[in-house]
């Protein structure tokens, strides 16, 4: 990991000026354009929120509150019927739901910024579970924006800062930080929604796969072994019908609404579940049940105006406990059975979130990210064990270590968050050298000049 990086205005080879300007200029992705659409998107809203004004009848703060409180395995089949919904683009963005209680969401802010480093990395494995899902993954093979650790690097920067300001500032206030990214995202989710859903099939049935491509996968077989030992709650998963990764017929029956209310709330609680499920191991060892309501209550707004209509809003319910047990299902009854399913195009995926951020948090690594996964869930890893190195190992058990007593010693706490917000803003301000070198590192799996699929180093 390099420490101590200077910003691109403090460099001096002039030679390299124009290829400064191509770094900076791909590197800008996180920034100009993002702001250009965020704008857009600004006005676009309030343009329809002007209509919506003349139009609605009654506004939108009189409607019913209803406590979706809809729990466990039932919710599950509410998500379901939501696989054919598709993202509600509509929803306005400078009135609050009639539900929304601004203390609550302010107490989740705070909880989202004191425990920042366990929540942050619960969020990272999250991404895990997410790519064994069809709904989660192939989207983000079709953009190509995450599938090398360069450009992954570069995505997940950007979503950590988009994330964050939501948690530093009210994504309802209009001039916020929280709220133009909020605008930005809600863009480009319609903006990708409208592309998979106008695509011609072929087209995308291609466009959502990484075969033929070269592949980083090398623990896939190792890891089966691990999953296959392990019999999940529940065998026959109505889940798996549409969304298994090893399954690929639904495609072609042509039943496919990409970024669906099924999609939104499961990436949903990827930000939520494994904090507020197993927060012990997460570093989150002295908040109250009213902080991890906060937490619950800032997601359901911003899941609302991320388009997830309150019926499949996981978060949805005022009872934590309700939405524990809809992680909890979710967990038991689809993440466990998709787990088992994962292919070379998971591995490769999940290999570039970690790479990518590897080159800002020191120790990020590959297997340890997915045994400390499997750990949590109590799904088998022995196998996984048994590959890594030594200093895989010594990792994994120092994760363990940190995040499970360390962090219960005051002030651990704060300096873990500083050190991850000062690789943060040095990612952020990059020097030329540094960028030029991610960008240009050479894998072994880019240098086979085939897919390395299966048991290879
Ligand atoms: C609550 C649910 C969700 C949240 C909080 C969320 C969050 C985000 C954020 C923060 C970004 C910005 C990334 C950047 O700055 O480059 C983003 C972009 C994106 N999201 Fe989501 N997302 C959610 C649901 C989904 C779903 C369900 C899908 C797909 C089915 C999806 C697919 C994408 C794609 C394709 C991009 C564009 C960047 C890329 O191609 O990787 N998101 N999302």
């Amino acid at each position: 990991m390099v420490v101590g990086l200077k910003t691109a205005a403090e460099t001096s080879d002039g030679a390299s000026l124009v290829e400064n300007e191509i770094i900076t200029e791909r590197f800008r992705y996180i920034n100009d354009e993002m702001k250009q659409i965020g704008t857009k998107e600004i006005n676009n809203d309030a343009k329809e929120n002007r209509m919506a004004d003349v139009t609605r009848q009654e506004p939108i703060q009189t409607e019913t509150v209803v406590d979706y409180g809809v729990c466990g395995e039932e919710f599950l089949q509410v998500l379901l019927e939501g696989a054919t919904v598709p993202l509600n683009t509509q929803v306005p963005m400078n009135s609050r739901p009639p539900w929304m209680d601004a203390e609550l969401m302010k107490k989740g802010r705070e909880f989202g910024m004191k425990y920042l480093f366990g929540i942050v990395y619960a969020q990272m494995l999250s991404l895990a579970i997410l790519f064994s899902f069809r709904g989660g993954l192939e989207p983000l093979i079709f953009t190509g924006k995450s599938g090398t650790p360069f450009t992954a690097f570069q995505r997940y920067l950007s979503t950590v800062f988009r994330v964050l300001s939501w948690y530093q500032s009210d994504v309802f206030d209009e001039d916020s930080e929280a709220h133009k990214n909020m605008a930005v995202v809600r863009n480009l989710h319609a903006s990708i929604s409208r592309r998979m859903n106008e695509a011609n099939r072929d087209d995308l049935k291609s466009k959502v796969t990484l075969e033929g491509k070269e592949i980083w996968c090398t623990h896939l077989e190792t890891l089966k072994k691990d999953l296959n030992e392990f019999k999940p709650d529940c065998l026959s998963c109505p889940f798996l019908e549409i969304s298994s990764l090893a399954r690929n017929d639904f495609t072609e029956s042509g039943k496919v609404v990409y970024v669906n209310q099924l999609d939104l709330s499961v990436t949903q609680f990827g930000f939520v579940a494994l904090g507020i499920l197993y927060p012990q191991q997460f570093g989150v060892h002295d908040a109250t049940e009213e902080d991890f309501r906060g937490f619950a209550h800032l997601w359901r707004c911003l899941g609302y105006l991320l388009g997830i209509e309150d019926r499949y809003n996981i978060c949805s319910s005022e009872d934590l406990e309700v939405t524990r047990a809809r992680c909890r299902a979710v967990i038991e009854k689809w993440a466990k059975p998709s787990l088992k399913e994962v292919t070379p195009d998971w591995e490769h995926m999940f290999r570039c979130v970690i790479e990518g951020i590897s080159y800002y948090v020191p120790g990020n690594n590959f297997s340890v990210a997915v045994a400390y996964l499997l750990w949590v869930l109590d799904i088998p890893y022995s196998n996984l064990l048994a590959k890594m190195t030594w200093m895989e190992r010594m990792l994994f058990h120092t994760h363990c270590f940190v995040l499970n007593y360390m962090m219960r010693i005051p002030g651990n706490l704060r300096f873990s968050n500083f050190l991850l917000n000062r690789s943060l803003r040095r990612a952020r301000n990059p020097s030329i050298e540094w960028l030029r070198e991610k960008r240009e590192k050479v894998y072994d799996y880019q240098k086979l000049g085939s897919p390395t699929v299966g048991t290879g180093s």
